[in-house]
């Protein structure tokens, strides 16, 4: 065995490589995935210097996997773009039994079948990370971003001990693995401590410490951060074997050398997944990652296939949440905020507590009617919570709370604390709002907003740039700030702003420009539109001109769209201001058109009819509406005379005969499946001889 000895010591540069890329691959291996080294410090830091000197002398010979890359590669200037070829989703919460009951039954119901396996994992409190192996070695590895688009961050992920640059034994051709990274707890006082010293800014808990390390423009600094990881799931592959169910490929990943976590367990039913709950809970304090939760996925990967996913969601996992922590403070003084859409948002500043990991100092109160429910007064011992990135909350007065004599209830502001007006409670609205358009405070949140990163994303221009803008006369609407360029000089003037900070926030107000038209209509910040429903409307309006004629029965149209939303919208756009201000941004060139193609404009379906009946074999008869819908034909109901085809399945009853009566063409699940995977229109059935 030529790995035992260590004979290669005199043999040619490439053998002797060789021979030091495995030695030093498998004892990392050994000490940080299964955690039983079998060679010491010394030894290692001795192959390692070898072959770096190796490698230096022969840079042709260093291959993609050499551990020496892990070392970390010079400074990059800054991290590129990197498109998920599997967009990179997020997971659904339940919070106690019955929402986890419920969640699996409505999975059940999907598939109609009584029960399914499930896998529970532990949900690390860390990064989202996909790492890509061409051939079995790390080609790239990116950060989940917004999930279409996240970063390059290869050089630094590298660097992590625990992740293979080249996987063990047969990997498909290509395969992209993804998993979570980590900071250890029992290393973050320390690097705070190390940053302290340094008079740099502390991380505010483990978390944040993972994504600090993890984007280093100089991936040497990444190298010296103690950053782990755990694989758990996967996303594009070419080529290789299907594994049938998801707890066979975490076996599949654990032999190519990917770290999983070993508290993994499979569950049949909803109590035992309440029992791994219980265990996470219990086992939680002595990990050495935070966990706020069990990731709940349903095993099969034919089952996942079927299931697929509702918006950003996949229905085939759920991610049961522990408990919001809790921890008293004190109340010291209620505040009221003026958001974008004028509503008034009372806040508590709190004594400063730690919970959840983080410092707190401030909390929300939620509205007007929660303070005067709970009595909330200014001087309380109150309870506080705080769950996951949720805002923290006050959630009541503690037990044994004592107040002193001059104890008074908190009384609402009953005018707009920025400019003034009078504000209003509509009868049916817990919310109160200021309702001046003009309010100079609420312009400042929508500015901030438009400028925020899920928005038109322009660097430089946070809360302070957002409230001197309006405030020193720059802008008075939006659109005002395409037309910033014009007064340069004047903006140097602004305390702190500097050459280089005002050119780098026109440089990014430029660059928005082309941003695309879902993030204009995010930016816009209408009411109810968040940023999934800017892309329904921005797929069937297409442009601002569109939209902004649109009337509330062409909104209920769009799946997801209900009456709130589309009345909310029509109110938008008829208020003239706001009107004026879509056109002034046309005018300005901010007029973003949505080309994505129609993915099912020319399927033979599009456009018509469908009803679904009886029990089919191979899907339940909501996949095969939801696959009727993606290719943008009707299901609906009931038979009628405007119903182009009836899919009949066993046992078909009523809608079958009614089918028959109004002579509605009939087929069958093997036509149904033709149709939709093949296109191929259904023969139109023979016709009776006449008088039949
Ligand atoms: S599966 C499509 N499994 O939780 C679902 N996610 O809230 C893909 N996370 O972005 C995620 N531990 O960063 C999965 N065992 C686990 C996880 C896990 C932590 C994170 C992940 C994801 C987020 C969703």
């Amino acid at each position: 065995m030529p790995f035992d000895s260590d004979s290669s010591k005199d043999k040619d540069p490439e053998q002797r490589i060789f021979y030091l890329n495995e030695k030093i691959n498998r004892a990392n291996r050994l000490y940080y995935i299964d955690n039983a080294p079998d060679s010491s410090d010394a030894e290692w830091d001795g192959w390692m210097q070898e072959l770096i000197a190796l490698e230096a002398e022969h840079p042709d010979l260093k291959t993609p996997d050499s551990p020496t890359r892990r070392v970390g590669a010079p400074p990059s200037g800054a991290f590129e773009e990197v498109v998920h070829p599997v967009p990179m989703l997020s997971l659904g919460n339940v919070f106690d039994e019955d929402g986890f009951r419920a969640w699996y039954q409505r999975t059940l119901d999907y598939l109609e079948i009584e029960g399914a396996q499930m896998v529970c994992e532990l949900k690390i409190d860390g990064l989202a990370i996909a790492v890509t192996y061409r051939d079995g070695v790390l080609e790239r590895a990116a950060t989940r971003g917004d999930g279409e688009r996240g970063e390059d961050v290869t050089a630094n992920v590298r660097t992590i001990r625990s992740v293979p640059l080249a996987l063990d034994g047969e990997a498909p051709p290509v395969i992209e693995l993804r998993g979570e990274i980590f900071f250890p707890i029992s290393k973050f006082a320390a690097l705070n401590a190390e940053r302290e010293e340094a008079g740099l800014p502390a991380y505010v808990n483990p978390r944040n410490s993972a994504s600090g390390s993890l984007r280093q423009l100089d991936s040497s600094e990444t190298a010296k951060r103690p950053l782990d990881m755990f694989f758990y799931s996967r996303g594009y592959v070419e080529g290789g074997d299907e594994p049938e169910s998801h707890w066979d490929l975490l076996q599949v990943v654990k032999g190519w050398g990917g770290r999983v976590n070993s508290w993994t367990r499979r569950a049949d039913t909803v109590e035992q997944v309440m029992a791994a709950v219980a265990d996470a809970g219990e086992i939680r304090e002595s990990l050495d990652y935070g966990i706020d939760g069990v990731v709940v996925k349903i095993d099969s990967l034919a089952l996942q296939r079927r299931l697929g996913y509702v918006g950003r969601d996949p229905r085939w996992a759920v991610a049961y949440k522990f408990p919001a922590e809790q921890i008293e403070t004190t109340l010291l003084h209620i505040h009221v905020n003026v958001g974008r859409t004028g509503a008034l948002t009372p806040w508590a500043e709190l004594e400063p507590v730690v919970v959840g990991g983080v410092t707190v100092g401030r909390a929300t109160l939620h509205n007007k009617d929660e303070i005067a429910r709970k009595d909330f007064r200014e001087g309380d011992r109150v309870v506080i919570q705080r769950a996951g990135d949720v805002i923290p909350q006050v959630v009541e007065i503690a037990a044994g709370n004592e107040r002193s004599a001059d104890s008074v209830p908190y009384v609402f502001p009953d005018s707009c604390p920025s400019c003034g007006t009078t504000t209003v409670q509509a009868e049916d609205e817990v919310v109160t709002r200021c309702v001046d358009a003009t309010c100079p405070v609420q312009f400042e949140r929508l500015l901030e907003h438009f400028a925020s990163r899920g928005a038109m994303d322009i660097e430089g221009l946070g809360a302070r740039v957002a409230q001197d803008l309006p405030r020193l006369g720059f802008v008075s609407n939006i659109a005002g700030i395409y037309r910033l360029h014009e007064r340069r000089d004047d903006l140097l003037e602004l305390d702190k702003m500097g050459e280089t900070r005002v050119d780098n926030l026109l440089a990014a107000i430029e660059a928005s420009r082309s941003q695309p038209l879902p993030r204009l209509l995010f930016a816009l910040g209408i009411p109810e539109i968040g940023s999934e429903s800017a892309e329904w409307l921005s797929r069937r309006f297409r442009g601002l001109t569109g939209l902004k004629e649109a009337t509330e029965d062409e909104l209920l149209a769009i799946d997801g769209i209900g009456p709130v939303i589309a009345s909310t919208v029509v109110d938008y756009f008829g208020v003239e201001q706001n009107q004026n201000l879509v056109d002034e941004l046309i005018a300005l060139g901010i007029n973003p058109i949505d080309d994505t193609p129609e993915p099912s404009a020319d399927h033979p379906a599009n456009g018509l009819t469908f009803v679904v009946t009886g029990r089919l074999e191979s899907m339940s008869r909501s996949e095969a509406q939801s696959r009727i819908k993606t290719l943008g034909g009707k299901a609906t109901g009931s038979v009628t005379k405007k119903t182009h085809y009836l899919v009949a399945g066993a046992d078909a009853g009523s809608k079958l005969e009614k089918a028959n009566r109004l002579s509605i063409h009939v087929i069958d699940e093997e036509e149904f499946i033709a149709f939709m995977e093949q296109g191929l229109v259904p023969a139109a059935p023979e016709t009776g001889p006449p008088g039949e």
